[in-house]
């Protein structure tokens, strides 16, 4: 005998927002005064989480200041992957409960991917769901982290593995933070933009290609408009599918392989994105191999790849040392998220523009490592 039951139907269940509103500038200055002439008042509840390196520079310090005097709460984190713990999610939500704060207040993240990632996660637990916006100050951040309302922080042995769907209201873009940003850190976001154009955009790819000396010596024309390219591309596709059922999941190109680097040579022993680069290095190898590309097309990203010094080779120096390294990254992909059970999924591409997802096995992926 069947047993009884009912189903509830619900309309789909907000995320903070419905809308996010992505705005550029060309100045930090104006920026920040931006920033400021949206809030009117001078008691609104404001929470700015920002990083120790963070607030150090300048031009941040001076913004810094100026929301100290209007009042707002100032949370600053050890810098660094290391640090995007759920304890320190915790240290942004007692923060704001300490002070009272309502679920209309606001949640500033102003940092890069580990600062958005995690105050973007404190912001979707405060009571149910306060207001965010955020400033991103990385390459990576302005290209790809800060956009799509994926939120999170590392547990355990493994990267975000917890974390909500939670879009900002506001993302402020400026090129002009990444002046300060260290070239490790500047290449580590490059590779977000490399992925981006090969999934999206064939003009921002021959760019990259053509204009190789203005991309390296971070020519703020070609920022801004590779920023502003990059965060649209990303912002159609998360429109779409927010939640990454289905088209959001092409956003992942090079990452399986990537998170099984990072987890595999320690949190922060490898950038973000220069393990990305490394990880669409070998899709474009799987592709190949796979019969999906052409030697061309994997020779002309590998070229790229290379032209901005990324490491293509089957394993990465950082864990070349370590015994059993191709079987160890194997064991860190089958926890990524992307998987259904029992299957390592891949982002492949048969060209520019040109993307397919699969379930590859895991003969196929020991050829590329
Ligand atoms: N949510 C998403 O969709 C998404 C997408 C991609 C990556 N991510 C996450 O993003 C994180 C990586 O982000 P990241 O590369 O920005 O790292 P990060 O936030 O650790 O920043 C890198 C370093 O640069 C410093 N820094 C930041 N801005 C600076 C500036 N303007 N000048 C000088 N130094 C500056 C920081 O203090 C830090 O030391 C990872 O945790 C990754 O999981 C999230």
């Amino acid at each position: 005998m069947e047993n009884e039951s009912y189903t509830l139907n619900f309309k789909s269940v907000p995320h903070g927002t419905e809308t996010s509103k992505l705005i550029y500038f060309k100045k930090t200055k104006d920026l920040f005064e931006f920033f400021w002439s949206t809030f009117r008042r001078n008691y609104e509840e404001i929470i700015i989480v920002t990083d120790e390196k963070i607030a150090e520079l300048k031009n941040v310090k001076e913004f810094l200041e100026i929301s100290k005097e209007k009042h707002a709460e100032i949370v600053t984190i050890p810098t660094g992957e290391i640090n995007k713990t759920f304890d320190n999610v915790l240290v942004m939500l007692n923060r704001a409960l300490s002070k009272g704060f309502s679920r209309r207040c606001t949640f500033v993240a102003l940092g890069g991917g580990v600062i958005s990632d995690m105050c973007a996660l404190a912001s979707s637990l405060y009571k149910r769901g306060a207001q965010l916006q955020i400033i991103p100050t990385t390459l990576l951040s302005m290209s790809d982290a800060a956009i799509g309302g994926k939120t999170g922080c590392d547990y355990g042995a493994y990267k975000n593995m917890l974390g909500t769907f939670y879009p900002a209201n506001t993302i402020y873009f400026c090129p002009e933070f990444l002046d300060s940003l260290s070239k490790k850190e500047y290449y580590s976001g490059l590779a977000e933009v490399i992925k981006t154009a090969m999934l999206y955009d064939k003009d921002l790819f021959e760019l990259l290609k053509s204009d190789t000396r203005k991309v390296k010596d971070r020519d703020e024309v070609i920022l801004y408009d590779a920023i502003k390219k990059c965060s649209i591309a990303k912002s159609r596709i998360v429109e779409q599918d927010i939640t990454e059922k289905d088209i959001r999941r092409q956003l992942n190109l090079g990452h399986t392989f990537a998170h099984a680097l990072e987890s595999v040579a320690g949190f922060g022993v490898v950038p973000h994105g220069c393990a990305v680069a490394w990880g669409i290095g070998r899709a474009l190898e799987m592709s190949l191999n796979l019969g999906y590309c052409s030697k061309e097309y994997r020779d002309d990203v590998f070229e790229l790849l290379e032209l901005y010094g990324y490491c293509t080779k089957a394993i990465p120096d950082e864990i070349k040392n370590l015994e059993d390294a191709g079987a160890r990254l194997i064991e860190a992909m089958k926890q990524d998220k992307k998987n259904e059970p029992g299957k390592i999924c891949f982002i492949l591409q048969k060209g520019l523009e040109d993307t397919v997802i699969i379930n590859v096995d895991e003969k196929q992926i020991k050829k590329v490592l």
